[in-house]
């Protein structure tokens, strides 16, 4: 597959990203909805329609990019060789490479120039690539992220232990894209993950912010480095708005905002329950929960730095509702248990993969009868999409 009069990007057919952009949106968005149909057609007959992204490109505020060496074979010896170190994304079915990318529609345009110049710093200076194989060299990830609504840019280098200089790093940033903060993290692990040991923030205060209208609530909120943030801004506001509604239905003394990341559920919702509590695993996580709150002068919300696992079970609790929105992985076992064996009267599941809600719904009828599913779309151009459940406690439970 390659660039086609209906694909926009020229790496179309070779990236790992946005694999149905050929496709018309109405398209995609259609072929969303009869994916779900068919996964939820057990427990809901009618039809599910992704209420759709408001911006189609350009709609994520997070890209992490890899710098890779990737390895051609040399024809003359029949070895492998390191050939070109590339920075982007993975390539399609063949994710031990990384795709050089030139242009992107997911972040903003200005993303080519920054990529740009970062290449031309590294080649200029010779910094060499981290080869996963040698475990030698310096260069492993880029992450940039934007708020949408804020205009705040975030550009973090990932780099193995070693001499990394650092001010010509940022020379080369600030002369090609708008950033508001720049970092520098050392990573010295094997896994090939964007993370750090430790993180230098080399200019601005080291974070973004990003703001969200929801209903009549505006908030802004603190987004640190590795804090988790929804990567499509304003999809998350159409999101958290089915969230607000459900919860505007029955006003909860006590709302649990389980995997409750930066608190940015809890804090679209606050103001309609008596008191919200989230439980989020990520320490950084937690302390950007903080400051929101105390941003938004919310005083009717606690954060818990726990994993639900270990918070939930046994827990003697006295909510009346929670929203449950964990990772791609879903629900921790012990998390599903607890949340069936002492269920809430309302529960209202957020899932980034449906199919593995699809396989824990039997579990919860158990103890909770579904009410509704509704499903956004968060992600154009990928088979990816939101679902949201709400259950309701069974009488007989
Ligand atoms: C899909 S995100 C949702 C975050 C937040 N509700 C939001 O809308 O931004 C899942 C969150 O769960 C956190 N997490 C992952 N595993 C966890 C666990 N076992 N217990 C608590 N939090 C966890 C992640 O750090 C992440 O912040």
């Amino acid at each position: 597959m390659s660039a086609t009069s209906s694909s926009r990007c020229r790496h179309f057919g070779s990236c790992g990203g946005c694999l149905t952009q050929d496709q018309a949106y109405e398209a995609q968005l259609a072929a969303k909805s009869a994916a779900l149909g068919e996964l939820f057609s057990p427990f809901w007959p009618s039809p599910i329609e992704p209420l759709p992204s408001p911006d189609v490109w350009y709609y994520r505020n997070k890209v992490e990019l890899s710098f890779h060496l990737n390895y051609d074979k040399n024809p003359a010896t029949g070895k492998l060789e390191p050939s070109n170190p590339a920075l982007g994304f993975k390539r399609r079915g063949r994710w031990y490479e990384t795709l050089d990318i030139e242009e992107c529609f997911l972040l903003s345009p200005e993303l080519s120039s920054l990529l740009g110049a970062v290449r031309e710093w590294a080649r200029a200076h010779d910094v060499p690539v981290y080869d996963q194989k040698t475990r030698r060299g310096l260069l492993r990830h880029l992450v940039v992220r934007e708020g949408k609504n804020t205009g705040e840019r975030l550009v973090m280098l990932l780099a193995a232990p070693g001499d990394l200089d650092r001010k010509s790093f940022a020379r080369a940033v600030s002369s090609s894209y708008p950033a508001t903060t720049i970092l520098v993290g050392t990573n010295d692990s094997i896994s090939d993950v964007a993370q750090a040991q430790s993180l230098e923030t080399l200019e601005g205060p080291g974070f973004i912010r990003e703001s969200l209208t929801v209903g009549p609530v505006k908030r802004t909120f603190r987004v640190s480095p590795f804090s988790f943030f929804q990567t499509n801004t304003r999809a998350t506001e159409k999101l958290y708005g089915l969230a607000r509604d459900w919860v505007a239905d029955e006003k909860p003394k006590t709302l649990l905002d389980l995997y409750g990341g930066s608190g940015t559920i809890g804090l679209s919702v606050n103001d309609l329950a008596g008191k919200v509590v989230s439980v989020e695993a990520v320490a950084s996580a937690t302390a950007d929960g903080h400051v929101n709150a105390e941003a938004a002068g919310a005083a009717n919300i606690e954060f818990v730095s726990a994993a639900v696992e270990a918070w939930l079970p046994g827990r003697d609790l006295e909510a009346d509702a929670a929203i449950v929105d964990p990772p791609r992985s879903g629900l921790h076992p012990k998390a599903l248990k607890a949340l069936v064996e002492r269920p809430l009267p309302r529960l209202l599941y957020v899932s980034c993969n449906p199919k593995l809600l699809a396989r824990e719904l039997p579990e919860l009828f158990k103890a909770y009868r579904l009410e509704w599913i509704k499903a956004v779309d968060m992600f154009p151009h990928t088979e990816h999409v939101e679902a949201v459940a709400s259950l309701r406690a069974s009488t007989n439970a």
